[in-house]
Parts: structure tokens; sequence; C-alpha cells
């Protein structure tokens, strides 16, 4: 069952018109938040950025975070599987085409949820494989926008070579993945690239960087550049679908010894005993 605009309905009844503006203009902004065992994980943090995003695109909240917190809990109900991932999407609505919004009209409000099916240990052990590209995005990358298509090109690019995911470079400095965040191990010191408009900002980013913080596991937040990526130790990618993986090969190289490093093996118990 989803949710859509104040119903709940199956999904083949869902329907919406070919005027929403998400359909015509992308003007939407969405979230992905996982849920284990029938809770939403790190729900207030995944409802701030909600905010952050309609804030970015001048949209005004639809939902109190009460409300959101009761549709939520009411779509997981409503779905199979004790772990599932919502994917909860808010449009600027229907009206007559024309680029500058349209006034009085009620944003469009869609969820779902799905099983949540984690990386197979297999993945865990061998790594994953990514390429790179030039970020060619726009500037407010912290706007979680529905508009993704240079995502989608920049991550087809990496599947049409066999890979899982493509690391983006600007301007010399590493942003993030093409649907992940990326961090780097140098010298045993774990890297995350600062939280700026040219990368979203995760909430898994956030929880490595706490548990980082609270196992005492020497960190720095700090401006990553290519070569620092390419000689790394590790490669850390991070997402609420994918939650934390090594990156094992970078355009056709092994990254450091070319198989999952300590800090990945740490990193992925502290996350597993952290999540539940
Ligand atoms: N994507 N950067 C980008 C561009 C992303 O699309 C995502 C997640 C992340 C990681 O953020 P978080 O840890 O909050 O999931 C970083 C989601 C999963 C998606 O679009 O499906």
């Amino acid at each position: 069952m989803i949710y859509l605009n104040g119903d709940f309905l199956r999904i083949e009844e869902a329907r919406i018109s070919v005027l929403d503006r998400g359909f015509i203009f992308g003007d939407g902004v969405y979230e992905v938040i996982p849920v284990y065992s029938r809770k939403p994980f790190r729900l207030a943090e995944h409802l701030r950025r909600l905010q952050h995003s309609l804030d970015g695109i001048r949209l005004q909240n639809p939902h109190s975070d009460s409300e959101w917190t009761y549709l939520l809990e009411q779509i997981v109900a409503l779905n199979e599987g004790e772990d599932q991932y919502i994917y909860l999407h808010i449009t600027r609505g229907v009206a007559r085409r024309d680029h500058a919004f349209p006034q009085g009209v009620a944003p469009t409000v869609f969820i779902m949820s799905n099983p949540l099916l984690t990386p197979p240990p297999g993945l865990l052990h061998t790594g994953v494989v990514a390429i790179s590209a030039a970020d060619n995005r726009w500037l407010r990358c912290d706007i979680k926008a529905i508009s993704l298509l240079p995502n989608v090109l920049l991550r087809q690019m990496a599947i049409d070579e066999g890979a899982l995911e493509t690391v983006l470079f600007r301007d010399g400095f590493m942003t993030e993945g093409a649907a992940s965040n990326i961090f780097v191990v140098r010298n045993g010191i774990l890297l995350a690239p600062p939280k700026n408009h040219l990368m979203l900002p995760g909430i898994t980013y956030d929880v490595v960087l706490e548990l980082a913080q609270a196992s005492g596991i020497p960190h720095e937040v700090r401006a990553i550049t290519e070569h620092e990526v390419r000689t790394a130790e590790e490669l850390l990618l991070t997402s609420s679908t994918k939650e934390i993986m090594p990156i094992t090969r970078l355009d056709n190289q092994p990254v450091g010894e070319g198989k999952p490093g300590k800090m990945f093996a740490l990193f992925y118990q502290l996350y597993q005993s952290y999540k539940q």
C-alpha cells in the first residue's frame, strides 16, 4: 500500500495528473528512509533534511513532524518486511504549465515503502567496483531534488562498465558518489569531505562520523583531492539503502590492496550494532 494526497491505496490504484510539476519540471524533493525492525531509522534527521530541501526549493512543508511520523508509521504497518525503505516525495502540485510558481496549489505528497535489501555478504567480502567522472551537476547538490537526470546518467555510466557507483570529482576535489557519500582512508585516518552545497548531507555519513567520534577512531573532515582518492588505502561508500560498502577498484585500479580493509570491517560492525 502507498500513500497519495490523503489516501492509502494499492499502487495500481494511485493516479496523478500529467500536469503535476514533478512530471513536467522535476519540481519537487524526496527522502529515502531506512526502516529496521519496523522502526524508521534516524527519522528526526531525515525530517530535518526534508525541511532543508523544501526550504531550498521554497515549498512549504505540507505536514508537521508528528503528522509525517504518523503517516510513515501507517505506511510501514501496511507493508511487508521487518526491514524496509520508505520513499517520500513532494512536488509543487498540479498547475497549468508555467515555470513560475503556481498560486494556491496543494503539493502532491506520495509515500511508498519496499523491502530493504541490504548488500549481500559476498559483495562485502570482495568489495565493489567504481568508476569516476567529472561532477557535472548543479551547485545545489545539498537539496535532495527529484530532478535526478545527471545522477541517473552518471550512475548508468558505472553500470555500463560493470561497476556499481561513480565517484565524482569537481575542480580537483572529490564531492560524493552519484547516489552515495564517499569516505577515504589515508595513513589510517578516516577522511570525509565537508558538507556544503556540492554534496548531499547524507544521514549515513553523519552516523559514520558519530561512530568514529564515539569509538575514538582517527578522522578528519576536510576537502579531499582527486590524487588522495586515487592513492587511498581504502574507499568507503555510504547510503541509506547500501549502508556501508568497501570500494576495492576505482577506474580499473585496485584501491589499496584491492580488498576490503580494516577500516571497512570496523565500521561495518559498528553500523550493524548501531542500527538495531
Ligand atoms: N540516495 N549522495 C547522493 C547523491 C544520494 O543520492 C544519496 C542517497 C546519498 C547518501 O545519503 P543517505 O545516507 O542519507 O542515504 C548521498 C538515496 C538512497 C536514493 O536516492 O535512493
